[in-house]
């Protein structure tokens, strides 16, 4: 931090009725003009309820996730964002401006589906210009726009080309141009990368955080991918069984869930029943969430460690997951450089616990927040 903003953040602490607090409402979330802003958003469907009373904010230029398990109620959500679904309840106001009673095709918001949804029978360029003639644009600006655009997302050479002849990655991107020739407020993307291979995954999500930060364009992206979330978002919004469970950046959400839910779903976590004290594991009711890394080893005895049995590795490339068997647990570790083989002795120590009591973070390291 400089000098500059430290200054200023303390005055705004002296004053903080001010600026501080000013936009925000009595009640709820902070209103802003920009961006996203959902409010109480209600679906039940078949009978369930299937968004529970879900708020999110979504800043002006800002890339989220909405990330959790298969069927927590992403798709739905999105929908509904994109004005496919009508809510229950709730308001989804963008840029200000509330879009719920409008139908999709009225909304400043565009959407990539997750099986891009690209006409069969149309080139490229038809695919692309197709919302813009739905507008009655003339053909010439239409096709300077598909242009624009193609060159964008580096398909120009393609312009003539029929989906069904280029590959999986170019018809992600051919999607994702038909949405931005629109120039939404709001770009809303369902499982963009799913149903590419590994490798092309990764080129393809720098690729859209690239052109999103580029275009500046707020952007929410649906995945159940944790490590495409973590590695694209400003903010991730862990999603379970309807509901948001935690709305933080990927950074915070790995150092400090505040759910068991949230921290096994994002990275690894050895999960063990007990109470962890002075660096050990006794009996009782808690759930202790220990991530691998703070499994620390060594091959002779050095403080907090106790003697440990190495019972299986798995080779993971650049690392091993080491399991160990501790006499007051078994815990798993992430090991580098050295080859450790099952069967031998070695010296485990736990740097650092978290305790969950009904699910819900209360402890650190042992120590009571
Ligand atoms: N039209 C529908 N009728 C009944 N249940 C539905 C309907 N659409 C979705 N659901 C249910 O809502 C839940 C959430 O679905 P969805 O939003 O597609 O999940 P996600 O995208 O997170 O995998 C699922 O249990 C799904 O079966
Ligand atoms: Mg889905």
């Amino acid at each position: 931090m400089t000098t500059h903003e430290s200054l200023t953040s303390a005055e705004l602490h002296d004053r903080p009725a001010a600026s501080d607090n000013a936009p925000a409402a009595p009640d709820g979330p902070t209103l802003s003009n920009g961006g996203l802003n959902i409010r109480g958003l209600h679906k039940v469907l078949g009978g369930r309820t299937i968004i529970d009373n879900l708020d999110l904010a979504v800043k002006e230029g800002e890339l989220v996730s909405l990330l959790g398990p298969s069927g927590c109620g992403k798709t739905t959500t999105l929908r509904m964002i994109a004005g496919f679904l009508e809510p229950d309840s709730g308001s989804i106001e963008v840029e200000g401006q509330e879009v719920s009673h409008l139908g999709a095709e009225n909304r400043p918001s565009a959407m990539v589906f997750q099986n891009y949804a690209l006409w069969p029978h149309m080139t490229v360029a038809k695919n692309v210009g197709f919302p813009l003639k739905l507008r009655k644009m003339s053909k010439p600006a239409i096709q300077a726009k598909v242009d624009a655009v193609l060159e964008l997302v580096s398909l120009l050479h393609h312009k003539d080309s029929k989906p069904a002849r280029i590959s999986g990655g170019e018809q992600q991107r051919v999607a994702l141009a038909r949405a931005l020739v629109q120039e939404p407020k709001l770009l809303l993307l369902d499982e963009p990368l799913s149903n590419l291979d590994a490798k092309l995954r990764v080129k393809v999500r720098e690729d859209i955080r690239n052109i999103q930060q580029e275009l500046g364009i707020t952007t929410v992206i649906v995945t159940h991918d944790q490590e495409e979330a973590m590695s694209m978002s400003d903010r991730i919004a862990v999603m379970n069984a309807g509901r948001i469970e935690q709305y933080s950046t990927p950074e915070a959400l790995y150092a400090r869930p505040e759910t068991e839910f949230v921290a096994t779903f994002i990275g690894s976590m050895n999960r063990v029943e007990g109470r962890f004290h002075d660096g050990v594991i006794t009996a009782g009711p808690d759930i202790l969430g220990i991530r691998p890394e703070d499994v620390i080893l060594g091959d002779s005895p050095f403080a907090g460690a106790l003697p440990a049995t190495v019972e299986r590795v798995v080779p993971r490339g650049h690392f091993q997951e080491v399991y160990l068997r501790r006499a007051d647990a078994q815990l798993r570790s992430f090991v580098t450089g050295e080859i450790m083989r099952p069967g031998q002795q070695t010296y485990a120590a736990i740097r650092k616990a978290m305790t969950f009591r009904d699910g819900r973070l209360v402890a650190e390291a042992g120590a009571a927040r």
